[in-house]
């Protein structure tokens, strides 16, 4: 299983197990990461699992889709180049070591 890691808003690193398959959503939310919510459960209608991508992360990341981004667009504050939706990045054994900043804000 991938070891994924979240990193606070105040710099607080948070280690969890990652299952191939899944999203770092799942991840997140599983592990009771603070500030990943994934209240629509990945569906893409709510931003609550916001994150911003560690750019040695970025590469191995499950590409974004033009919804994902349009959702990004309009929703998520303050929205940065490396912003992703979690629900939409799935675990592969690639993803080892994955990077993921939570927001200050996520609902
Ligand atoms: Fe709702 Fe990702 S969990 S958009």
């Amino acid at each position: 299983m991938p070891q994924l890691f979240f990193i606070s808003p105040v710099g607080e690193t948070r280690a969890v197990e990652g299952k191939v398959g899944d999203s770092v959503m799942d991840a997140g939310v599983r592990n009771v990461v603070p500030g990943m919510y994934g209240l629509c459960g990945g569906s893409l209608a709510c931003v609550t699992c916001h994150v911003f991508v560690d750019k040695n992360t970025a590469a191995h990341c499950t590409p974004q889709h033009d919804f994902e981004d349009e959702m990004l667009d309009g929703t998520v504050t303050p929205r940065q180049a490396n912003s992703r939706l979690s629900c939409q990045i799935t675990i592969t054994d690639e993803l080892e070591g994955g990077t993921f900043h939570v927001p200050e804000k996520n609902y």
